[in-house]
């Protein structure tokens, strides 16, 4: 069953690849996909794999840990959990067959890993990754970068100095839905982007089970501030990093507001924010996020005078929509309830209700490459064919900068700008 399960997900996996490299996409516009286009010029021989050591092999960590198991030219060597129990399932994982360390540390003296995957909190991030940069080794490491802006910068300079790969995990960069709608919006399809909403709505406290009440900030670090920004760092950080990638601009400067109004249970975080973000040309991201109702789920719209794409239900809406054949069209007018004009403002008042236009999907491939394994192919490639995954270590950093802004306009309650020695 388990082997079923691997052999299809790597089916996927390689139609995945298949759609990225072998698409229409221009990939000049998309630099950090070259690795993943079939090369002949691969440095490293066609049977050698990629020796990779994984530091926090918890929820996230377990999971990139599997997709790079299913990876012919990955040999992971090393894994890496400060907590017992994760570490144990992770060597269980591999069956025994890997080195296992509590100490991070250990795990970067091992000369002959390439590279390694951090998938530990927050708060740990930038530090582990410093070191493993000092180690020779190139990082994989989850998003967001890190708590402050000067350590993402520290972060983002230690790979350049060192000359190795940095990627931070924004999946949607390989995304064909994301790719290819970013085509579009850069092509002008939606006219000069005019506004961009985005929100993330879940309906849950987002606790998890602790064994025993010491355990409770190492287990449950995301709803204190020590080891986390919430709602920011852990979900608005992939939104922002659209936005930018759309606009292809950062923002000036955010204003925002955030608190707790629903999960009074002692945690510290924000369980709603809200903020606006300015971006040069005059566009704004308007953003929402909070955990206690789930109707509207996750989205990104990106809006112009043109057209709008909604890029987590993977659809395009024209402005002027073909019109709908006959019939279709009475129906849409009667619950448009167009015959309905309500004598307000003058006889021809009609309320102006949102379209009712289906749109059109981005890509008509079902099922959908996982970006996630995408974005690890992406990784391994890139190290095998000492090819860089270019521009993708600046989305990271302008994502991470972003997410801390706005993090601070709602602590110190005021308008927060990019600072100018942190622009690359
Ligand atoms: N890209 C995505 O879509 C996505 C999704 C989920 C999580 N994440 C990110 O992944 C990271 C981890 O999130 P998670 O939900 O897996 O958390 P988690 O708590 O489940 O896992 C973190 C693991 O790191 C271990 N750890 C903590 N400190 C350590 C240290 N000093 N040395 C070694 N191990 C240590 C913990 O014991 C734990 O096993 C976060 O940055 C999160 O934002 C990204």
């Amino acid at each position: 069953m388990q082997m079923e399960h691997l052999t299809q997900s790597r089916r996927e996996f390689i139609q995945g690849v298949s759609i990225l490299a072998g698409s229409t996409l221009l990939l000049s516009s998309f630099p950090w996909l070259n690795p993943l286009r079939a090369s002949s010029q691969t440095s490293m021989s066609a049977n050698s794999r990629v020796r990779i050591g994984i530091i926090g092999p918890g929820s996230r960590g377990q999971m990139l840990q599997q997709i790079l198991q299913q990876n012919p030219h990955v040999e992971i060597v090393a894994v890496c959990d400060n907590y017992q129990p994760n570490l144990d399932k992770s060597v269980a994982m591999l069956n025994g067959k890997v080195k296992a360390f509590t100490d991070y540390r250990h795990l970067l003296d091992i000369k002959d890993i390439d590279a390694v995957v951090i998938a530990t909190p927050l708060h740990e991030h930038a530090k582990q990754t410093i070191d493993a940069f000092s180690a020779g080794k190139h990082v994989f490491c989850e998003k967001s970068m890190a708590k402050t802006i000067p350590d993402c910068k520290a972060m983002y300079d230690a790979g350049r100095d060192a000359g190795k790969i940095l990627l931070i995990g924004h999946q949607r960069l390989f995304n064909p839905v994301y790719l290819t709608g970013m085509e579009w919006i850069h092509a002008g399809k939606l006219g000069a982007i005019t506004q961009i909403r985005a929100y993330w709505h879940r309906n849950n406290d987002w606790r998890r089970n602790v064994p025993s009440p010491e355990l409770e900030r190492i287990i449950n670090w995301r709803l204190y501030w020590d080891y986390s920004l919430g709602l920011m760092t852990e979900l608005a950080s992939h939104q922002i990093q659209v936005a930018n990638w759309a606009l292809k601009e950062t923002p000036d400067s955010v204003i925002g507001i955030g608190g707790i109004n629903h999960w009074h249970d002692g945690r510290e975080v924000h369980d709603n924010v809200a903020l606006i973000y300015n971006y040069p040309s005059g566009t704004r991201l308007i953003y929402d996020s909070m955990i206690s109702n789930k109707h509207y789920g996750l989205e990104e719209q990106i809006l112009g005078p043109k057209g709008t794409i909604e890029f987590e239900g993977n659809r395009y809406y024209s402005e002027n929509p073909p019109p709908a054949p006959g019939i279709l069209q009475l129906i849409n007018n009667f619950e448009k309830r167009v015959f309905e004009a309500i004598p307000i403002g003058g006889a021809s008042w009609a309320p102006e209700l949102a379209s009712t236009d289906k749109g059109v999907a981005i890509i008509n491939q079902y099922p959908l490459p996982d970006d996630t394994t995408l974005q690890m192919e992406g990784f391994v490639q890139a190290i095998r064919e000492s090819n860089p995954l270019e521009g993708l270590a600046e989305e990271g950093y302008n994502s991470s900068v972003a997410t801390i802004m706005g993090h601070q306009a709602m602590i110190e309650g005021r308008e927060i700008k990019w600072p100018s020695e942190f622009k690359l």
